[in-house]
């Protein structure tokens, strides 16, 4: 269906074809228009632009004002204020207008994208035969989120799960497994039945400790283990089954933990650093043949002016070993080839902590110079740190790292909690699936309403607190208006409002209006924080609406009543729609 043009932009277009009038020689100037406490909307522009062309700005504005269309029905009232501003107020019939065509579409009028490109995102990268931890919660939850804002928008999202399931420690798993074939068998688990993937993990736990063990203490062991990584990067049949076999249970638990964080994640996207192992020849040969990476003590390198380390010495982005052997830049290298040659990718995101940052720099530089990446085509949606309540990043009590599975089990308990407390009579089962809901969407808001690159404390205390900035308080809001729904029989919400609307009406209203210019701008900036913080502002608005107008009530006209219910569904199904994009859950009751 048709996308709805929006209250500002309505408003926008008017002003600035006012000020083209005005102002000939200003074509195409920007009157900035804001939203504004002190009427709907204010237009500053008209006060730099004065300045710069030497005029009063009061009378630009004046003149502005005059050339605003006479017989139009958006705008309801503009006044000039302060030095030169336009405080403008829409009519409440344009405000009507413009939601009940949202309403009347199922995008609630929110358009797609002109051109769409091609978009890889490269995303939640755990590490094979290793736990995931907070670290990889945020590339997780920021990849999920902006993957379903972009598809929203109509990109073509490619994903790509870059796990870590290559490299040297791969040897020494496998050459212990050859040695002990039966170390990663399911009848010697000990793990009992806590669900397929934490004994997945225990295994792989207990074959990492016993070969690191025999790594460090048996030179000979060692030695059988170098040679193993030989014949894993040679392609060595027998060895290849066994890394197969870990890395296939690596997969059921990580399976575990998206299944756990509601995040859906398709084979067909794990595609990790050993796929591309027969491509990295090439790039050593195309980089050196190009004279992009240069031989530097026996080490395939890449240099930088502006990188140097502590002694003032470049720091190279080493390509390959002296000993032949490559690393985590080459494959990275090999990527980006794969992604813009073979995938078309317009653009390349990688949701990666913040602590990669050089890392990527000289990645994209060096594939910007070997041609194969378009100048500002690659971006790494880099982010902060998670901290434990001391300010630190977030470690156990004994200095070891977080398990996520750990943290969400106890978001989860904690917010059943909260569950039992508010609604006495639910079954245990529905405790548990609310539960899920709740916990899981507390510890995703919390990651997703902090703008990404900032650090953040985990507290689950104030993550699933009804009052605040928290996902409960916006599931609760819209519960609320599930129940409202619900108990409103016999009057069913307007397809049109009727006029005049109340104070808190018209400001939920302009809000729900901004849905759709939000989304345009998460989706450019890549910044869900601004998506979280639009919904906690609709919640606002709608539990001011929720205390000033009752909805269905003694006293309260009928049409009052459609009214407000007609506010109360779009309210309703934009909060789903936004909290969706965010990936969680809205349930019906609380
Ligand atoms: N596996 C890495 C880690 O756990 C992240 C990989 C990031 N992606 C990439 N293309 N390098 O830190």
């Amino acid at each position: 269906m048709a996308s709805v043009s929006s209250l500002a932009a309505s408003v926008h277009q008017r002003v600035a074809d006012a000020l083209t009038a005005a102002l000939p020689e200003a074509a195409a100037a920007d009157p900035l228009l804001r939203r504004s406490d002190r009427a709907d909307f204010q237009a500053n522009g008209m006060l730099a632009l004065a300045k710069r062309l030497g005029g009063n700005p009061r009378d630009l504005a004046g003149q502005v004002v005059a050339r605003l269309p006479q017989d139009d029905d958006v705008i309801g009232g503009v006044e000039v204020s302060g030095p030169g501003f336009l405080n403008i107020t829409v009519s409440d019939a344009a405000i009507v207008r413009t939601l009940a065509a949202r309403a009347a579409d199922e995008r609630l009028g929110v358009p797609r994208a002109e051109a769409p490109g091609t978009t890889v995102i490269d995303y939640s990268q755990p590490n094979v035969a290793k736990e995931m931890h907070v670290g990889h919660l945020r590339s997780t939850v920021i990849g999920d989120a902006i993957v379903r804002i972009l598809e929203h928008r109509g990109e073509h999202v490619v994903r790509r799960h870059h796990i870590g399931d290559w490299g040297t420690q791969f040897g020494m798993l496998i050459q212990y497994l050859t040695e002990h074939p039966h170390e990663l068998d399911h009848a010697s688990d000990t793990a009992g039945g806590t669900g397929g993937g934490e004994a997945a993990m225990s295994r792989l736990n207990r074959l990492y400790k016993a070969s690191r063990t025999r790594f460090d203490s048996d030179e000979e062991f060692k030695a059988r283990a170098r040679d193993r990584v030989v014949l894993l990067q040679a392609g060595d049949e027998e060895t290849l089954a066994l890394w197969h076999k870990i890395v296939d249970e690596s997969k059921v638990y990580f399976q575990a933990v998206y299944e756990q964080l509601d995040v859906e994640v398709r084979d067909a996207d794990v595609v990790g650093e050993s796929a591309y192992n027969d491509d990295l020849q090439q790039v050593v040969k195309d980089l050196e043949s190009s004279g992009v990476a240069v031989r530097s003590e026996g080490a395939l390198c890449v240099f930088f002016d502006d990188v140097k380390g502590p002694d003032g010495n470049p720091t190279p982005l080493i390509v390959q070993k002296s000993n032949g052997g490559f690393g985590y830049a080459a494959t990275d290298l090999a990527a980006i080839r794969d992604r813009v040659g073979r995938l078309h990718a317009d653009t390349l995101l990688y949701v990666v902590d913040a602590r990669q940052a050089l890392h990527f720099r000289m990645v994209f530089e060096t594939a910007r110079r070997a041609g194969w990446l378009p100048e500002g085509a690659a971006r790494q949606l880099a982010f902060g740190t998670v901290l434990g309540k001391d300010g630190k990043p977030f470690k156990t009590r004994e200095g070891e790292t977080v398990r996520l599975v750990d943290l969400l089990d106890e978001a989860v308990e904690r917010a059943a909690g909260v569950v039992r407390e508010k609604a006495r009579d639910l079954s245990d089962e529905e405790i548990a699936e609310r539960a899920a809901q709740v916990g899981i969407g507390a510890v995703k808001y919390a990651d997703l309403s902090t703008s990404m690159s900032r650090d953040y404390v985990f507290d689950l205390d104030r993550m699933v607190s009804l009052n605040g900035d928290t996902s409960v308080y916006l599931q609760y809001a819209y519960a609320r208006i599930q129940s409202i729904l619900r108990r409103a029989v016999g009057v069913a919400p307007a397809a049109h409002p009727e006029l005049p609307l109340a104070p808190a009406e018209r400001a939920l209203g302009l809000h729900l209006d901004e849905f759709g210019q939000t989304l345009e701008a998460v989706a450019e900036s890549y910044e869900p924080h601004k998506l979280a913080a639009y919904l906690y502002g609709l919640a606002t608005h709608y539990t001011a609406f929720y205390e000033h107008c009752p909805v269905v009530k003694d006293g309260v006209e009928r049409t009052v009543s459609e009214n407000r219910l007609f506010l109360c569904e779009l309210t309703a199904r934009t909060l789903h729609e936004g909290m969706a994009l965010l990936g969680i859950r809205t349930p019906a009751r609380l």
